[in-house]
C-alpha cells in the first residue's frame, strides 16, 4: 500500500500522480506500510538497490542505476575519538546524493516523464544530471553563481542545460519555481522519492555493523534529505523489531546558517556566507518536519564555524580522506560532542569538485 500523502493538510493521491506538490501548495510524502526485513535482502546485489523490495519502484525495467551504494565503512580516531566515519562521498557523481537520484529518476522513468527541472547548491544537481542522461530524460539544473567549479562542469558534461542564477541558494530556487510550473520538478527536496533513496544509507549502516545501529549518527543538514531519510529508515526498522529505539541524530549546521537551532531554540542567527556551500540554506522548505524529526527522536542540533570547519578538513585530509569544505562540518562537529558510545559520522562529498576552496584553505589555514 502506497501513496502521496500532504504534509499540510493531509490529502492523499495516487503514488503514480504526476506532481510533485499537492493542491493546497504543501509538500507531500510517501505513506506505506514498507517494513524492513533482512531476508528480502537481494544479496546478488552488492549496491543500494539490494534493498530494492523497499523502494517504491513497481516495474525492474524503470531502475536507472549504475551500481551505487553499499559505501564503506571505516573506524577512525578523530579529535581523540573513535568513531566509524562512513564514506558517502564514494559515489559515482561525487556525492551521497546519487542514492537519491537513482531513485528518483527511476520513478521519473516509470512516469514516462521526459523533461525535468532541478535546484541545487551543486551536487544534488550534478547528480540529478548524471541519472537523467542515462534515462534519456533533459534536464535543466539551476544553481547558485557561486557554486564550486567542479560541479558546474559536471553539470554540462552530463548533458544538462546549466542555468547559473544570481545570488544565493534561495535566488535560485525562486527561479526554478516558476519553470517547474512548465516542466516537472525533480527537486531532491520536494520530491519524496528522493527520501526513498537516502534512507539506504541507515540499512546499510545497520548491514555493515552486523545488524544494529550505533547510538549516535552524525550528519549534516541543510534540506534535510539525510535526516529524514534515517527517519523513514530507522521507522522501518523500528517497525520490524530490528531496533527499539532512534539512534540520537546530531545534525550538523553552519553557525552562519543555522535554521533548525532557530525553530527549534528561538537562537536568532545571523545570516551570512558559509565555507559550507551544501548546507547553506536559510528557509529549508521542510524545516518544521525536520524539527519535528529531532524533537520526536530525541536527536540535537550542533553548530560549527567556518573556522572549525577549515581545520577539522586539514586533520581529516591529513589521514586521507579528501573531502569537500561541507562534508567537513560533520567532523568539526566531533570536537564538541560527546560519542563515547559508537557513533557513524556521515561524510557526504568527495574534495575533487572543490580543489580550488580546498587549496586556499591549504595555504591560508
Ligand atoms: C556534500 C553535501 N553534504 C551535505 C549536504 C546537505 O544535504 P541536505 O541539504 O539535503 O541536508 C549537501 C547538500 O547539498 C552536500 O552537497
Ligand atoms: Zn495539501
Amino acid at each position: 500500500m502506497y501513496a502521496l500523502e500532504c504534509y499540510g493538510c493531509g490529502t492523499t493521491y495516487d503514488i503514480n500522480d504526476k506532481r510533485w506538490k499537492c493542491d493546497c501548495g504543501s509538500f507531500l510524502n510517501i505513506k506505506s506500510d514498507i517494513k524492513f526485513e533482512i531476508s528480502l535482502i537481494d544479496n546478488k546485489s552488492s549496491g543500494l538497490w539490494r534493498y530494492r523490495r523497499f523502494i517504491p519502484i513497481f516495474n525492474n525495467e524503470s531502475v536507472i542505476t549504475y551500481g551505487e551504494g553499499y559505501t564503506p565503512i571505516v573506524q577512525e580516531e578523530v579529535y581523540d575519538k573513535k568513531v566509524y566515519l562512513k564514506l558517502d562521498y564514494m559515489f559515482p557523481s561525487g556525492s551521497y546524493k546519487d542514492r537519491g537520484s537513482t531513485v528518483l529518476l527511476s520513478k521519473i522513468k516509470e512516469l514516462g516523464i521526459d523533461n525535468v527541472v532541478e535546484d541545487s547548491s551543486g551536487n544534488a544537481g550534478a547528480s540529478v544530471a548524471m541519472y537523467s542522461a542515462k534515462a534519456g530524460v533533459k534536464a535543466d539544473i539551476y544553481v547558485p553563481e557561486s557554486t564550486s567549479k567542479g560541479k558546474l562542469v559536471q553539470v554540462e558534461a552530463f548533458g544538462a542545460n546549466l542555468v547559473l542564477v544570481k545570488g544565493d541558494r534561495e535566488a535560485t530556487t525562486n527561479a526554478v519555481m516558476s519553470a517547474a510550473k512548465e516542466k516537472y520538478y525533480a527537486s531532491h527536496v520536494w520530491n519524496p522519492f528522493f527520501f526513498e533513496g537516502t534512507k539506504t544509507f541507515i540499512y546499510e549502516i545497520f548491514e555493515q555493523l552486523g545488524n544494529k545501529l550505533p547510538e549516535n549518527i552524525v550528519m549534516p543538514v541543510g534540506n534535510g534529505t539525510l535526516l529524514i531519510g534515517a527517519y523513514i529508515a530507522c521507522k522501518e526498522l523500528l517497525k520490524s523489531g530490528y531496533i527499539d529505539k532512534f539512534p540520537k541524530f546530531y545534525c550538523v549546521q553552519s553557525e552562519n546558517c543555522a535554521p533548525l537551532l532557530e525553530v527549534l531554540e528561538g537562537n536568532y542567527c545571523e545570516y551570512s556566507e558559509t565555507i559550507a556551500e551544501g548546507i547553506a540554506i536559510k528557509k529549508p522548505l521542510r524545516l518544521n518536519q525536520m524539527a519535528e524529526i529531532i524533537t520526536e527522536t530525541g536527536g540535537t542540533v550542533v553548530t560549527v564555524s567556518d573556522s572549525d570547519v577549515k581545520s577539522a578538513l586539514k586533520e581529516i585530509m591529513k589521514k586521507g580522506y579528501f573531502i569537500e569544505p561541507t562534508s567537513a562540518s560533520v567532523i568539526a562537529a566531533l570536537k564538541d560532542i560527546d560519542v563515547r558510545e559508537s557513533a557513524v559520522v556521515e561524510l557526504t562529498g568527495v574534495g575533487l569538485k572543490a580543489t580550488e576552496k580546498i587549496g586556499e584553505i591549504i595555504k591560508k589555514h
